[in-house]
């Protein structure tokens, strides 16, 4: 057990934390539910648009494309901030206001893109102060983009001046519906304010060194800090606790820095429109807090891109779950491939059908926008060779005619699609903290969380069709009937206190490997894994191992990570224990489960094989009384969406050859038409139905 002293410890630790917000801000003021319910009143369908590269004669020519293909929304202004503000404080917004209303005309909608990734070069020039200090001390330079430092108090406020000039001129315009802040948020900087933000943000969250000094365990290698500027602040691999607090901290100066245009942007549009970040192409990059720097927003949104090869179904539809569980709420791709990138080692074209397969993969996982980029190549700049809808010469590429088809799905699904979401019974906890404090000591090279979670979803999206993907400090739980949490390492108290109401009162919690092994500030516990929840599993476990081999483990193979575990409770069962193995491990428990009252907990001591894990899984889901909806074959992705009393079936057909899918009952065949028994899948062929 803890000692009195190390708890007492802690809650004075907690106390002094919980008295300083990360953001020391009121809560953003939030577009009316009105704004917002806009950005999910249909789907939505469009690019990313660049009027400002073009003569304004081409305008109109790509709008009437674009509506051609059944665009109903363009992203506009991202990068523009050169043509906005030419000189430091001659601001020209005509031309914007001019676009938006032409593109008005055709039909369109428009999210406006804050210019803030891409300062101009009188900037650069005369503020070198703005720009951003990498992690090895280089100072940024022009040319490129996102090369501002987050910290730059005078970054910011020329941040706040310009989205305030977009603001007055477009606030009136009827078509504008949303904005996007900057877009992908990637790299902090290390510059001298940031190392005041650094050591300010540490004494407001420790208040004095003593306490700062015993969370890190400081007395290690002479680590004890008597005054706050001795603090490390850089990249180097350190102290653990220190390694967490960082990144704890970057997520305050993201989001701060986005609060700030935020809240100016907010001041003058009022609630008449919806704000959102695009948190970019990698669903599952972890340099900051998605959940924290979510809460500010209305919508959130990313970018969905496979990059070289093609379509990998799990995982693409897993970062969808991950996105929408952001904010628990449907999202925006607000950009993918219009068949290819630029950047992949291999930038090839997806099949034929594959872009579309990818929309509806999208909207079946919660998306009700996708966009992509781009519309149109500009004719120089880095990104000329990327895949586009129309060529340099304003003229359709062959891929348009897909995203025409996209279009035409997209008007005859978009009403039945409203008002609808992904449902499930069963949830995977997601957590920056435990994502971080495991990457920070591996232990084993090829462990990786993302792969361990997918092992998971695979066999629950399998049976259900919808997963649910949320966070697990804040996430309500009690609508679930079971919740799986791959690699929760770091467990708060607050948090064990919810997972045990959440067993208490019925549920069902799997706990995977490393589960409970850390506090808030990346120590280990006292009381061996999984720490706070040992006493309600009736067991613990004894020792990890890295494994150098495979090992046996019920009926199939355990790899990379296997621990042994111990019951202490007379009612705690052991599910499945090692065979031969490491000596260590030989015929030792490797799943316990207890029960408790109506509700279940699990320990998976190990990285089990599929078969393995689609054994436990299938007996979860059983003992938790959740049913499978209906098989689909191989190389068929099964999604649902419900809502407003409809429940939708999206079927894709990933695979490159065609399949028939044989349905529970009748549905209506929305793409098609009239009421289907089954269906016929062409290789990336679609269909949705309304049951
Ligand atoms: C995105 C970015 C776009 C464009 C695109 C190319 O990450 O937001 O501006 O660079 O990649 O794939």
């Amino acid at each position: 057990m803890k000692t009195l002293a190390f708890r007492l410890a802690a809650a004075a630790l907690l106390a002094s934390a919980a008295a300083f917000p990360t953001v020391a801000q009121t809560p953003a003021a939030k577009a009316s539910a009105a704004a917002r319910d806009v950005a999910h009143e249909r789907l939505w369908l469009g690019s990313a648009w660049y009027p400002e590269q073009w003569p304004e004669s081409a305008w109109e020519e790509d709008l009437r494309l674009m509506q051609g293909h059944g665009a109903n929304v363009v992203r506009i202004g991202e990068y523009a901030w050169s043509r906005m503000e030419p000189t430091e404080g001659q601001y020209e917004m005509d031309w914007l206001v001019r676009a938006v209303r032409l593109a008005g005309k055709y039909g369109m909608k428009v999210v406006i893109g804050t210019p803030t990734d891409t300062p101009p070069a009188w900037m650069t020039q005369k503020y070198p102060d703005t720009l951003q200090i990498d992690g090895n001390g280089k100072r940024l330079g022009h040319g490129g983009r996102r090369q501002f430092s987050i910290s730059s108090q005078r970054y910011r406020q020329f941040a706040q001046i310009i989205v305030t000039k977009m603001a007055e001129a477009v606030k009136n315009e009827p078509n504008v519906i949303g904005w996007q802040i900057g877009n992908e948020p990637t790299d902090e900087s290390y510059d001298p304010e940031a190392r005041a933000a650094w050591v300010a943000w540490l004494k407001q969250r420790y208040g004095t060194l003593d306490k700062l000094n015993e969370a890190w365990t400081t007395a290690y290698w002479s680590q004890t800090y008597t005054d706050w500027e001795q603090v490390p602040f850089n990249t180097d691999k350190a102290n653990p606790g220190w390694m967490l607090e960082l990144k704890r901290f970057v997520t305050s100066q993201w989001r701060a820095f986005h609060r700030n245009q935020l809240d100016a942007i907010r001041a003058v549009i009022g609630d008449k429109q919806f704000i959102t970040i695009n948190f970019g192409g990698l669903g599952w990059a972890n340099r900051f807090d998605r959940y924290e720097m979510n809460r500010d927003l209305d919508v959130t949104s990313w970018d969905d891109y496979v990059g070289m090869g093609h379509l990998k179904a799990y995982r693409n539809g897993a970062t969808h779950d991950l996105v929408r569980g952001w904010k628990r709420q449907n999202f925006w791709v607000m950009e993918t491939q219009p068949g290819f990138v630029n950047w992949a080692p291999v930038s090839n074209m997806l099949y034929p059908g594959e872009t579309r397969a990818l929309a509806w993969q999208s909207v079946g996982h919660g998306a009700d926008a996708v966009l992509y980029w781009q519309w149109r190549n500009a004719l120089n700049g880095q990104e000329t060779m990327h895949g586009s809808i129309v060529g340099p010469d304003g003229r359709p590429l062959p891929i348009y005619s897909e995203v025409q088809q996209i279009g035409r799905d997209f008007a005859k699904a978009s009403a039945a699609l409203k008002g609808t979401t992904p449902i499930s019974p069963v949830a995977i906890l997601q957590d920056y903290p435990s994502r971080w404090a495991i990457d920070f000591q591996l232990h084993h090279k090829d462990y990786d969380q993302i792969e361990t979670l997918l092992d998971y979803y695979q066999p629950l999206k399998d049976a259900l069709g919808a997963v649910d993907m949320v966070e697990a400090a804040e996430a309500p739980l009690a609508r679930y009937r079971l919740v799986v949490a791959p690699s929760l390492n770091v467990i708060t108290d607050e948090m064990a206190k919810r997972l045990t109401d959440y067993v208490q009162g019925g549920g069902h919690l799997i706990l995977g490997p490393r589960s409970g092994m850390k506090d808030e500030y990346n120590r280990l516990d006292t009381v061996r894994q999984p720490g706070p929840l040992a006493t309600l599993l009736g067991g613990q476990v004894e020792q990890y191992y890295a494994l150098d081999e495979e090992i046996s483990v019920g009926s199939g193979k355990a790899s990379i990570w296997a621990e042994l575990l111990s019951t202490s409770a007379p009612d705690t069962q052991v599910l499945l224990r090692y065979g031969k193995a490491n000596g260590w491990l030989d015929g030792k428990p490797a799943v316990i489960s207890r029960k408790v009252g109506k509700g279940r907990i699990t320990y998976v001591g190990a990285l089990v094989d599929d078969a393995v894990m689609k054994g436990l899984m299938d007996t979860a889901l059983g003992d938790a009384g959740v049913v499978r909806d209906f098989g689909v074959p191989a190389d068929v992705e099964l999604m649902t969406r419900e809502g407003n009393g409809k429940r939708i079936v999206i079927l894709v057909n990933h695979g490159r050859e065609a399949r028939e899918v044989a349905l529970p009952s009748a549905m209506t065949d929305i793409l098609g038409s009239g009421k289907v028994r089954k269906v016929s899948l062409a290789p990336e062929g679609v269909a949705v139905l309304q049951r």
